[in-house]
């Protein structure tokens, strides 16, 4: 009976859909909490969930007024595949970050601790949303000591 199966067919795709598993595959950008061992970079879900989360972050902190003063004039596209090529590589994805020490490249920017943790927490609400807290915890743990570099001392 064609129109029986069309109808199977169709109640398929729709729980597919509702239930989240698309078959064009945007499945990655959900909450991994894929094998214990392996690197960061795999658990955090790879490079499609690591620029998603870059993507959503820098837009954020670039507009939000607590932190968007340093980023007037930056080309926000540039920037973010650099972001993504330095937290690859600091998460075991075996990518190359090539781009300034984070000395230098925050330097002239000024950037205040209020500033600097206003970008944490925004970090971490972004985090929130596609990773799990081992993940966003092992992160924010590799970020931390980085505060030194980038905050400017009064
Ligand atoms: C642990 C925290 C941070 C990390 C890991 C980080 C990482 C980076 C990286 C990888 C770059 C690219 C450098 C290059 O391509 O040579 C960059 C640039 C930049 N970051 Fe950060 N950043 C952090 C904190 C901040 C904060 C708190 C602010 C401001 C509130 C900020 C604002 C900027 C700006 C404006 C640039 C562009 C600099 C330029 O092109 O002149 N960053 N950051």
């Amino acid at each position: 009976m064609p129109i029986v199966k069309n109808k199977l067919f169709l109640l398929l795709i729709a729980i597919l859909t509702f239930t989240g598993c698309s078959i064009t595959g945007d499945s990655s950008l959900f909450k991994s909490s894929n094998k214990p061992d392996a690197s960061l970079f795999a658990r955090i879900g790879g490079l499609p969930v690591l620029t998603k989360i870059v993507d959503e972050f820098i837009d954020k902190v670039a507009t939000t007024p607590s932190t968007k003063r340093s980023f007037d004039g930056i080309k926000l596209k540039t920037l973010k595949e650099s972001v993504v090529l330095h937290l690859c590589e600091l998460t075991g994805g075996g990518c190359k970050y090539e781009g300034e020490t984070m000395a230098n490249s925050h330097r002239d920017a000024k950037i205040t601790e209020a500033e600097f943790d206003a970008f944490v927490s925004m970090f971490r609400d972004t985090l929130n949303q596609y990773v799990n807290t081992r993940e966003k915890n092992e992160l924010l743990k590799i970020l931390a000591p980085m505060k030194r570099d980038i905050v400017t001392p009064i």
